[in-house]
Parts: structure tokens; C-alpha cells; sequence
């Protein structure tokens, strides 16, 4: 029998799904029964009807679907994926915040832990941040932890107020501008697809700016042949898929990130046989922490 084979075997039997974000390695998005970027797959966790779902992501993305489905068994291939971002903010400074701006808003992005969403009045992805801290009625926001995004979302939503931290993705942050501007050169047909946890300067040059599915969709529907890339290299497996005749460029120190390629169909077979790495937060924290996941749903239907 075949990994493949053997993982569909072990699905049927538990009553499993498995989810995928688009920076895993590509056997195993191809195992994977549904794969997209952070807001697709929270989405999705909540309406499933399996007993368990195997999140082939990091930490972050296995609370966020425990939160919001807490009857599912939610199983991490490897406990050790874990998000660097995800930790980057402390709670004395959000309290700093909130005692300086009184009607402050908490705006976390997804990629954090399920303890600091519990300090959060909504969280949001790279794909509704914009829409969902406009639709806020506080004119006082305060972005946790990415300061990319949230620097972006200021320069979107000029009519408020937004503050950030200092938190990044050790990813994107470094992809470097001037390797992007040479591949403009040697590339000038190309258009250039940013994610916004790049820094200001990357995303300076950007033809598009917008979250991995947002990045996929539009080198697909757009009339371009030749893309420059500015993000994490997994989305190339879903890019080439969709657009086997275009061409995508990535800058050459690649975007690669450790954590979501530890992600192995062994380790998939592994959990589904065993049930081990289940995602287990406290009554507590689940409680607090699932109201800004929901409230980030509502807000950006
Ligand atoms: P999106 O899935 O929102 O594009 O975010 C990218 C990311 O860094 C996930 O870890
Ligand atoms: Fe975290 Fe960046 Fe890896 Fe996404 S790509 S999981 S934000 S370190």
C-alpha cells in the first residue's frame, strides 16, 4: 500500500479530513481534501462534518480550529510547526495600549496563539484585515503581532488611527527589495504579487498586494503570462497547477518556511493511527479566545 493509500484507509476509518495551507509541501496538499490560506481554512473548520480534522499547518492554525469547531478531535502532524509571529506581542504592552487610547480596538491577526487572541476584540487574515478594521466602529486600533500587515492596513484605512508593534514574519520580512527590482529588470513583462507581511519597501513596488489565495487567484485571472512572486515558495505547487503555461519567478534567497515543511505524510499517518498531537487549549482560554475568531467571521461575510 502506498502513503497516499494508506492515509485515504485511515480517514475513512477515523472519519478525518485533512486541511493544507498553501506553504506545505506539495504531497501534502495533494493528500489534503481541501487547501487554501489562513481565512479559507478557519472558515472552513466550522462547518465540517468529520469527527477529526488534520491540520497540515502550524500551531496557530489547529487552535484556530479547535476554537471554532471544540467538539472535533484537531490533530497536528508535528507539534514542533510552530509560527515565530505567532508569540511576537506581549500582554503588558497591549494593556499599555488600552490604558493610553480608552476606546482602543484589538485587531490580531490570525497567526498568533490562542492566549493572545484572548486579549484581542477581533482577529482577522491577510485576506479580510482591510474590510474587517474598516468596518470597526473604534476609531483606535491597535495591530498585533505583524507589523507589516498592520502598517498595511494603515496605509488602506488612512481614516483611522492604526498602531502596531514590532512583530514580523522571519519569512517575508526578509525578502529583499533589490533582489525583487533585478528580477523587474530581467523580468519587465512581469507583474509583481506581494504579501502583505513584506516590508514596506517590497511592497512598494507590488503590482498586487494581497493574502496567498488573493496572490493565486489573481496570476490566474489576470491576462499576464510572467509573475514575480513575493511570498512563501509553497504557493508555486497551486500557481503551477492552476497556470501550467505561465511562468513565476521567486526571488533567489527563497522565501521557505522551516516550520510548515515539517509537515510529512508520515507524520500524517502517524497522528491519524494514533490520535496523538491533539490540540487541547483550557476551558478558559477557549471560551475568550473563539469570540474574535467569530466575531472576524461575522464581520467579514
Ligand atoms: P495567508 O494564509 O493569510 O495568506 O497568510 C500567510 C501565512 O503566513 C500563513 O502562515
Ligand atoms: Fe509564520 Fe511566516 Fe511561517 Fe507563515 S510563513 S507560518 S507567518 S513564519
Amino acid at each position: 500500500m502506498t502513503k497516499q493509500e494508506e492515509i485515504a484507509k485511515l480517514k475513512a476509518e477515523k472519519d478525518a479530513v485533512i486541511l493544507a495551507h498553501y506553504y506545505v509541501a506539495p504531497d501534502v496538499q495533494e493528500v489534503a481534501d481541501y487547501i487554501g490560506d489562513s481565512f479559507y481554512l478557519s472558515k472552513l473548520a466550522q462547518g465540517l462534518p468529520n469527527a477529526a480534522i488534520v491540520f497540515c499547518g502550524v500551531n496557530f492554525m489547529g487552535e484556530s480550529g479547535k476554537l471554532l469547531s471544540p467538539d472535533k478531535q484537531v490533530l497536528l502532524p508535528d507539534v514542533h510547526a510552530d509560527c515565530p509571529m505567532a508569540h511576537m506581542v506581549r500582554k503588558e504592552d497591549v494593556d499599555r495600549f488600552r490604558q493610553d487610547y480608552p476606546d482602543l480596538a484589538v485587531v490580531c491577526y490570525i497567526n498568533s496563539t490562542a492566549e493572545i487572541k484572548t486579549w484581542a476584540d477581533v482577529c482577522v487574515t491577510s485576506a479580510n484585515a482591510v474590510k474587517v478594521v474598516r468596518s470597526l466602529p473604534n476609531q483606535d486600533i491597535l495591530f498585533i503581532p505583524d507589523q507589516n500587515l498592520g502598517q498595511y492596513v494603515a496605509q488602506q484605512v488612512p481614516e483611522k488611527n492604526v498602531m502596531v508593534v514590532d512583530g514580523y514574519c522571519p519569512i517575508h520580512h526578509v525578502i529583499s527589495a533589490d533582489e525583487l527590482r533585478a528580477l523587474q529588470t530581467d523580468h519587465p513583462q512581469a507583474q509583481l504579487l506581494v504579501h502583505p507581511e513584506c516590508p514596506p519597501a517590497v511592497r512598494a513596488l507590488a503590482d498586487y498586494i494581497g493574502s496567498t489565495s488573493g496572490i493565486i487567484k489573481y496570476a490566474t485571472e489576470n491576462e499576464g503570462q510572467e509573475f514575480i512572486v513575493a511570498t512563501e515558495a509553497g504557493v508555486l505547487y497551486e500557481l503551477q497547477k492552476k497556470n501550467p503555461h505561465k511562468t513565476f519567478y521567486f526571488p533567489p534567497t527563497t522565501p521557505v518556511c522551516p516550520d510548515m515543511k515539517t509537515i510529512t505524510l508520515d507524520k500524517i499517518i502517524h497522528v491519524l493511527k494514533t490520535g496523538e498531537n491533539q490540540t487541547n487549549l483550557s476551558t478558559e482560554v477557549a471560551a475568550t479566545a473563539k469570540l474574535p475568531l467569530e466575531r472576524m467571521l461575522e464581520l467579514s461575510k
